[in-house]
């Protein structure tokens, strides 16, 4: 039986996508099949006993992982994305990016007004993907319970921004 912890499946790619960028690969983790359960696993066990209506994934690996946890709650899944690829009516944000700038959109009739939202993401850096992502889901009545990431880079801040919002922030690793 090996050890390893999630993070340990987890390999970091210098200079991706720009010079300076040291860019967390989780797909080495997804490929796996005991760090994929062991992840999931992880991802949900501060909610043991909570209900949750609806569980909200930020693109794209956000949808991976927001897929699997929906689908062990045994509740709906809600994709957040970039702009223009939903095709009914959406409400939609701007953010800045640790690299760029960009919207996110979700459905307007994905979320009821009182629902309560579990929403998971790979990954929080600057915060801003999440912050967008809490403000859609507020922008439709939703609650966000808590927020779920497999990493966060401490450094970057996005913990502070989600805390400072009122947030409950849970990661595996860092
Ligand atoms: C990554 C990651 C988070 C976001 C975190 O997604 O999956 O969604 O960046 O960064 P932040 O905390 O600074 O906002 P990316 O924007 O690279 O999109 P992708 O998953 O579609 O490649
Ligand atoms: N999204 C924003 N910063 C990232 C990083 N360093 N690695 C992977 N995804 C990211």
């Amino acid at each position: 039986m090996t050890n390893k912890s999630v993070r340990d499946y987890i390999r970091t790619i210098v200079d991706f996508p720009h010079e300076g960028i040291l860019f967390r690969d989780v797909t080495t983790l997804f490929a796996d099949p005991r760090g994929f359960r062991i992840a999931i696993d992880q991802l949900l066990a501060p909610y043991a006993g909570m209900r949750f209506d609806k569980v909200a994934g930020l693109e794209a690996r956000g949808f991976i992982l927001g897929g699997a946890v929906a689908h062990q709650l045994s509740t709906g899944f809600v994709p957040i994305r970039k702009k223009g690829k939903l095709p009914g009516r959406t409400v939609s944000v701007s953010y800045q990016l640790e690299y760029g700038e960009a919207v996110v959109e979700v459905h307007d009739d994905a979320i009821q007004a009182g629902e309560r939202i579990l929403l998971v993401d790979d990954l929080l850096a600057t915060g801003g993907t999440a912050e967008a992502g809490i403000r859609l889901i507020e922008q439709l009545g939703g609650e966000v319970v808590g927020c779920a990431f497999v990493v966060d880079l401490p450094d970057l801040g996005g913990r502070k921004k989600l805390e400072a919002m009122g947030m409950e922030v849970h990661a595996l690793c860092a």
